[in-house]
């Protein structure tokens, strides 16, 4: 980097330390219509625009997001809470989002502000809803927090809004309908589309021009690429060129370079693209993986590209075959977390060891996926509702349904998750941590120095992961779309240190009054 850009962006990081600002965002919320495949459907829009206002701030900041909720669309869910997927949440588990874990819905026609302290956390997260299937219907978007002082700075020279590179996949139809007939029994449902930053195509639909993501010979890029999708699977790559994963699910890697990589729901990964190509255009692939055959003629899971435009290249799409290969493919056992690695406990037995089996019934005629034989209920009250306001510290006060664990002041939780019959992969997100993947779905056993993220998929084998209970708060453990069929648990950590103390939960009243608004919706509004 030339010595001025090197200075220019001392000086402008210096800003940036001395002030830990407000960062303050709107989220206006409502059924605008949107066609990001070319078919315009209403859904659940923030601010107008698929994918969801971009958030961007630095690592000692504090977030305020206010969402009014003006959704008024009966097909779909009227009520809202949001989740900050990644965020730990030191003390705000209030704002955590998932409804009936952290919170009461916010009602149609009301408002809530999310405060969110960052306390030095940094990397890339996104956010969406997390009541019910709602985030299906369109609220995610990326949420970016920067490290002034970020220990791989020196690899790359362009990291702003414009490396931010979002993977969803996209349905024409409103989520409850779906989900309906999926609970009835049937498979989950399937895509209308792939879209790589908010922009696709369907079969037969119209020929949506394609993004772009525009870099400069000679630079070094950090694409931040996320997978807001709620069901897709997608295998990233970019023509002609290696990326060199450095940040793993808001967590600094180890350099490690790559051909690509699959990214389950929800994951994400920081990769440095060096634009030493001829200038041209090149494609950004990301074809989807589903887990069962497709019965949706509107999907084709191998059309979704975006396009690599170096300055002074035409607009014109690449010409080249556009095919899927990928060579020297991510096996994420490979990843080494590089700050401070080592799983907790080294590889001492856990203080507390947890199995965790999965299975499937179908119970009058509606699906339930379950964990050690309990499929998964809200409760009325929100978990940490019952904690703070009811004094819920054992595991004997919460109903089986709940499935909640009540985990000790700093053990070390080991998960053992073993793995679903039919092999199929179940991407499974711990809320208010990063854990070690100290057995990841390929490879041996790592303690040493293990990937360390916050969304890891399941497939046919055992994954093991461990975490130390250092930030009391009540957590959903949960797969993204069978959730809704009961696949999750929840850990109550800590519920005493919740109550009081210096790692106390701080509660405000306008968290307390979502309970009694929304208690008091008709239900066709909840
Ligand atoms: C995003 O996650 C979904 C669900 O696991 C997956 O099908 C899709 O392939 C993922 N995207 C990428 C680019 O890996
Ligand atoms: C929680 O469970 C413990 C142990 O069974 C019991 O002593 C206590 O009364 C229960 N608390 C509430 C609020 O139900």
């Amino acid at each position: 980097m030339p010595l001025i850009h090197r200075i220019l962006r001392l000086l402008s990081l210096l800003t940036v330390c001395v002030y830990a600002a407000d960062v303050n965002v709107v989220f206006n919320l409502d059924n605008s219509q949107v066609a990001p495949d070319g078919f315009t459907r209403a859904g659940v829009i923030v601010n107008g625009v698929f994918p969801g206002t971009l958030i961007q701030a630095n690592k000692d900041d504090t977030l305020h997001i206010a969402v009014n909720d003006a959704l008024t669309d009966p097909t779909m869910r009227r009520s809202v809470s949001i989740h900050w997927h990644g965020l730990f949440q030191m003390r705000t588990g209030s704002e955590d989002g998932p409804a009936f874990v952290n919170q009461c819905p916010i009602a149609p026609g009301h408002s809530y502000t999310y405060d969110i302290p960052l306390n030095g956390q940094a990397g890339t997260f996104w956010y969406h809803s997390h009541l019910s299937s709602q985030y299906v219907d369109g609220l995610r978007g990326a949420l970016v927090i920067y490290d002034p002082v970020d220990p791989h700075l020196s690899l790359y020279d362009v990291d702003d809004a414009s490396t931010v590179i979002t993977l969803a996949d996209w349905y024409h139809n409103p989520a409850p309908g779906m989900e309906e007939i999926f609970l009835q029994g049937n498979d989950e449902p399937i895509p209308d589309s792939g879209l790589i930053n908010g922009i696709g195509r369907y079969v037969g639909g119209p020929q949506v021009i394609r993004a772009h993501v525009n870099v400069e010979q000679g630079k070094r890029y950090r694409f931040r690429v996320v997978n807001i999708s709620a069901y897709a699977a997608f295998r990233f790559s970019i023509e002609g060129h290696d990326l060199t994963i450095i940040e793993v699910d808001g967590i600094s890697h180890v350099p490690h370079t790559v051909g690509g990589f699959d990214i389950y729901v929800a994951q994400r990964y920081s990769v440095v693209l060096n634009a030493n190509q001829p200038v041209a255009n090149y494609w950004i692939r990301g074809p989807m993986t589903l887990q069962h055959s497709s019965d949706n003629k509107n999907l084709d899971t191998n059309n979704v590209f975006a396009v690599l435009h170096y300055t002074g290249a035409s607009d014109a799409e690449p010409t080249t075959q556009a095919s899927g290969n990928v060579n020297n493919l991510l096996q994420e056992y490979q990843l080494a977390a590089l700050i401070n690695p080592g799983a907790p406990g080294g590889n001492a037995p856990a203080d507390r060891s947890i199995d965790l089996n999965f299975g499937m019934n179908v119970n009058n005629g509606r699906l339930e996926w379950e964990i050690n034989d309990i499929s998964y209920l809200p409760p009325d009250l929100p978990t940490l509702l019952n904690i703070i306001a009811n004094g819920f510290t054992s595991e004997a006060n919460f109903t089986r349904t709940e499935h909640t664990f009540v985990i000790d002041r700093n053990e070390v939780v080991e998960l053992v998750i073993h793995g679903s019959p039919n092999g199929h992969i179940h991407p499974f997100h711990l809320h208010g941590h990063a854990f070690d993947v100290v057995q990841s779905m390929q490879g041996p056993a790592n303690f040493i120095n293990p990937p360390r993220r916050d969304v890891v998929g399941v497939g046919g084998s055992t994954v093991i992961i461990r975490f130390q209970a250092d930030n009391p708060g009540p957590w959903f453990f949960h797969c993204h779309w069978h959730l809704e069929a009961g696949l999750a648990v929840v850990f109550a950590e800590r519920p005493v240190d919740q109550i009081s103390g210096p790692q106390s939960e701080i509660i405000k009243q306008s968290w307390l009054d979502l309970c009694s608004i929304y208690k008091a919706l008709p239900p066709d509004q909840q």
